[in-house]
């Protein structure tokens, strides 16, 4: 018999959006549309299982084996560089990874910057390779609010529609990088489940294709 495939999808929209398209692909699991708390669903017949987690922790779940894969945005993946096979671009959840700030601000050399960021591997490695020395105010949400009080001089976060900036009177400055989800596999579970994984990862393929 086949083996059942755990799958992390991240609860929220994009887990919505995601999860459309593995049902469409032949994966479905009808309880996942019911209304509840539940976090785990399975369809035996489909042999697939899925778990609703975090979407910061999707990785954490697929590196650790808990799940065999899972989808998480690129800004995860490069945030905490996970030790897991990327396997697919969904195509989905696109934004950029960007630089934010007041329209006029200037940077001034001679002081270190200051940044606030959910993303301080990223933000660093990105201004190491400028040399520009920074100080890097790691906050978890609403980051939009540091430069406005003062506390940061720019913030590093995610663009999608740039409503959020726009209407809290910043603009994006840099684009850091493009960002999209990522089918993401456990290097183990890729091995022993290769069979299965990789024919669920050709059904997405198709679909994914069909989106661009
Ligand atoms: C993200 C990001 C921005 C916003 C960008 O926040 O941190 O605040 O979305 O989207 P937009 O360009 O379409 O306005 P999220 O919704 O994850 O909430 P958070 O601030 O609590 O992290």
């Amino acid at each position: 018999m086949a083996e059942m495939i755990n799958v992390a999808l991240p609860k929220g929209r994009l887990g919505e959006k995601v999860y459309d398209i593995f049902e469409k692909a032949g994966y479905d699991c009808p309880a996942i549309r019911e209304e509840n708390r539940k976090l785990t669903f399975e369809n035996r017949e489909a042999g697939v299982r899925y778990f609703w987690v975090k979407p910061s922790d999707v990785a954490i779940y697929v590196e650790r084996g808990a799940a065999d894969i899972g989808v998480a945005g690129k800004d995860i993946l490069r945030e905490y560089e996970p030790d897991i096979y990327e396997i697919l671009d969904m195509n989905v959840g696109k934004c950029r990874m960007c630089v934010a700030g007041p329209a006029d601000f200037k940077d001034n050399y001679a002081k270190t910057l200051k940044v606030a960021t959910k993303f301080p591997n990223i933000a660093k490695k990105y201004y190491s390779e400028k040399s520009r020395r920074i100080d890097i105010i790691k906050l978890n949400g609403s980051i939009e609010l540091a430069p406005i009080l003062g506390l940061s001089d720019v913030i590093v976060d995610i663009v999608e529609t740039g409503t959020t900036l726009r209407e809290n009177g910043l603009t994006p400055l840099e684009t850091i990088t493009d960002i999209s989800a990522r089918l993401i596999a456990n290097k183990a579970s890729y091995k022993f489940k290769n069979r299965e994984i990789r024919r669920l990862c050709e059904s997405l393929e198709k679909l994914v294709a069909e989106r661009e």
